[in-house]
């Protein structure tokens, strides 16, 4: 039986940096994301006795090397929960350009854990489809549920989880993914995770971590967005912050990236709001409300560094096509 499931990509307000166990992808803190509408993964898993080994392609590409290695792992995760030893055609598909630089392993892991453990026979609760996915991804586990996903951290691979906080009509949120000339290549997330505690600053953010969840769930549940939005760019910095100051330094950031932080800065003296967050990349992610899109949209895309945008509103969770 092939099943197919579609899942969105996210994007982090409050952000998983560092690993307590890089195996089970269990995190030092909570964190907290939205689903991006507009990009989006597709991925169809077929287990055939006929064939000898996995086979895998993502955008049209048969993959090798560590890229198929990181999918055929988690396929044996399938397996094992499933008693299976069948090997699996995927097929995955990206809806959003590779030069978007948005990372694409949370849409993609939350894809082929409900097309692979569906496939394979397996109708799992969304508590442990989220766990499965994160085993893939960290960040895939709060891509599955709708809206906005909450990964709580907890200790070990039963309790580390995601739910929802809200789901995808509870608050025009936007993040407009504004794109900006890539200089050089990045550092992978994956890399980064495991410097994070070379930072000094690591256990610093840690400890500031539970005063700003806690302002950061009370904005949400008030929809105050301008408290809301600082808490988003502040986390941000802090961060990359930490990036930049691991051992070895990873400076995901570009000039690009610093002009478009304080054109938001400007707009928003003017009382225009929009609020920068960044991932693993040198893209912006700017959070605004749905009010100010399109003259945030259109001015961003004046400013020299812009390559494109891509709008995204709250979107659906991980679901079969
Ligand atoms: C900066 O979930 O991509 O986007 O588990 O190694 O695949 P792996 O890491 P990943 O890390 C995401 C890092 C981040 C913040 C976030 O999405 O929370």
């Amino acid at each position: 039986m092939k099943v197919r499931a579609v899942s969105p990509a996210n994007i982090a307000f409050i952000k998983f940096w560092g690993k307590a166990d890089p195996k089970l992808n269990i995190p030092f803190n909570d964190s907290f994301s939205m689903n991006l509408s507009g990009c989006l993964t597709t991925t169809g898993v077929e287990f055939d006795g006929g064939l000898k080994e996995d086979e895998v392609v993502i955008n049209g590409e048969s993959a090798a090397g560590e890229r198929k290695q990181r999918v055929v792992e988690f396929l044996d995760l399938v397996r094992k929960k499933a008693g299976i030893t069948t090997r699996a055609m995927v097929e995955s598909e990206n809806n959003f350009p590779e030069a978007a630089g948005i990372a694409s392993s949370a849409s993609a892991f939350s894809a082929l854990a409900m097309a692979g453990s569906r496939a394979a026979g397996l109708q799992l609760p969304t508590g442990e489809l989220t766990r499965l996915a994160r085993r893939g991804s960290g960040s895939a586990c709060r891509s599955v549920v709708d809206g906005f996903g909450y990964w709580r951290k907890g200790n070990s691979d039963e309790t580390s989880f995601a739910v929802q906080m809200a789901d995808e009509k509870y608050w025009d949120l936007v993040d407009i993914v504004t794109v900006v000339a890539e200089e050089r290549k990045k550092a992978s997330s994956t890399e980064g995770h495991a410097a994070a505690e070379s930072s000094p600053y690591f256990k610093t953010r840690l400890a500031n971590l539970p005063h700003r969840i806690t302002e950061m769930k009370k904005a949400f549940k008030e929809k105050e967005f301008g408290r809301f939005g600082e808490l988003v760019e502040e986390e941000a910095v802090d961060l990359h912050m930490m990036a930049m100051t691991s051992r070895p330094p990873i400076w995901y950031w570009n000039a690009g990236t610093v002009q478009v932080i304080n054109n938001l800065r400007e707009w928003r003296s003017d009382g225009l709001l929009g609020f920068a967050t960044m991932d693993a990349g040198a893209s912006v992610h700017v959070i605004c409300e749905k009010k100010d899109v399109e003259k945030l949209n259109r001015k961003l895309q004046e400013l020299p560094s812009v390559k494109f945008t891509i709008i995204n509103v709250a979107g659906k969770g991980t679901h079969e096509v």
